[in-house]
């Protein structure tokens, strides 16, 4: 047996699923059960019955299966997948952060702690955050972490003046103007897909700025044939796979003689942790009930906001 045939095996006498996000490596997508942005990751985690949750992402990902799936197992091929945004973001720090503003709501990305989730009024990801945040009534005082790149560009689109924390992605912050304006020149007709963590320099020459869930849309619906992708490497093979006949050139970032820009955390999950995961039902993931009673309110009033706007 190949060893996606045994993962593909463990996987179903175990009634566990296998979810991965679209930044993991494409041997990995490929054995998953479902394969998504981090809203269609969470959503799917609130809709399962399975007993065990694979979650192939990074930390927080499995803590927000956890809490919404309270009753499963939830595992992680390499306990080690961490999140430089969410750590970006200290819980207590951000506490303190919220008791300076009393008067502010508290709007939090999803690459967070659960402990931040935890002193949070709603959750977005790059997927809904410009929506949830135009449900608020336009004179409500808000607070937006942890990145300030995601907060500036809905700031940009909703006329909002939002208090940003200063967080951001390293992947993102990483991505060369230079060589994106270089690239543009090489491939004239080319599309330019950028991802909201990305620095307001490298959004500026974005033809389409989304999620990776939008940005894989667009590339099926636009009419154009090559695309210059502006996030993490692992989205184009799922690019590439809707449209073969496309182009997809990755963007480097700024470190010399790098292609492309991969998240390390992301890169950790390999077929080999994801079969030793499922075997071995370790590393687990658990959140302490205090905190996810707290978190999982402002992850349910993004999932109910996100049903009413059929996101
Ligand atoms: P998406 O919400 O677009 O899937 O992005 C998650 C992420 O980690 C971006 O760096
Ligand atoms: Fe976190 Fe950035 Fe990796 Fe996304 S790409 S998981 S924001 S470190």
């Amino acid at each position: 047996m190949t060893l996606k045939e045994k993962i593909r095996t463990l996987a179903r006498e175990k009634n566990a699923i296998v979810l991965a996000h679209y930044y993991t490596i494409g041997e990995v997508q490929d054995v998953a059960d479902f394969v998504g942005d981090s809203l269609a990751l969470a959503q799917k985690a609130a809709q399962t019955d399975a007993q065990i949750i694979v979650m192939c992402g990074v930390h927080f990902m499995a803590e927000t299966c956890k809490i919404l799936c309270p009753q499963a197992k939830v595992l992680i091929p390499d306990v080690s997948a961490s999140c430089s945004l969410a750590e970006s973001c200290p819980a207590d720090a951000f506490a303190e952060f919220v008791a300076q503003h009393p008067q502010h709501k508290v709007i939090s990305y999803v690459n967070t702690s659960a402990a931040v989730k935890a002193v949070t009024d709603v959750v977005v990801t790059s997927g809904n955050a410009r929506e949830i945040v135009s449900s608020f009534p336009q004179d409500e005082r808000l607070i937006f972490g942890p990145d300030r790149n995601l907060g500036e560009y809905i700031n940009s689109v909703t006329g909002r003046q939002m208090l940003l924390w200063d967080g951001a992605c390293h992947v993102h912050e990483r991505f060369s103007v230079e060589k994106l304006i270089v690239l543009k020149r090489e491939h004239p007709g080319a599309e330019v897909l950028v991802h909201p963590e990305c620095r307001g320099a490298v959004r500026k020459l974005a033809d389409v700025v989304g999620s990776t869930a939008r940005l894989l849309k667009h590339t099926q619906e636009s009419e154009c044939r090559e695309f210059l992708v502006v996030t993490e490497s692992g989205i184009l093979h799922q690019m590439q796979r809707a449209c073969p006949e496309k182009t997809f050139i990755p963007v480097p970032p700024d470190d010399p003689g790098c292609t492309c820009n991969e998240c390390q955390y992301m890169r950790l999950n390999t077929l080999e942790k994801l079969y030793q995961c499922l075997r071995d039902e370790a590393p687990e993931v658990t959140v302490p009930d205090e905190i996810a009673e707290k978190a999982v309110r402002p992850i349910n009033r993004m999932l109910e906001i996100s049903k009413e706007l059929g996101l």
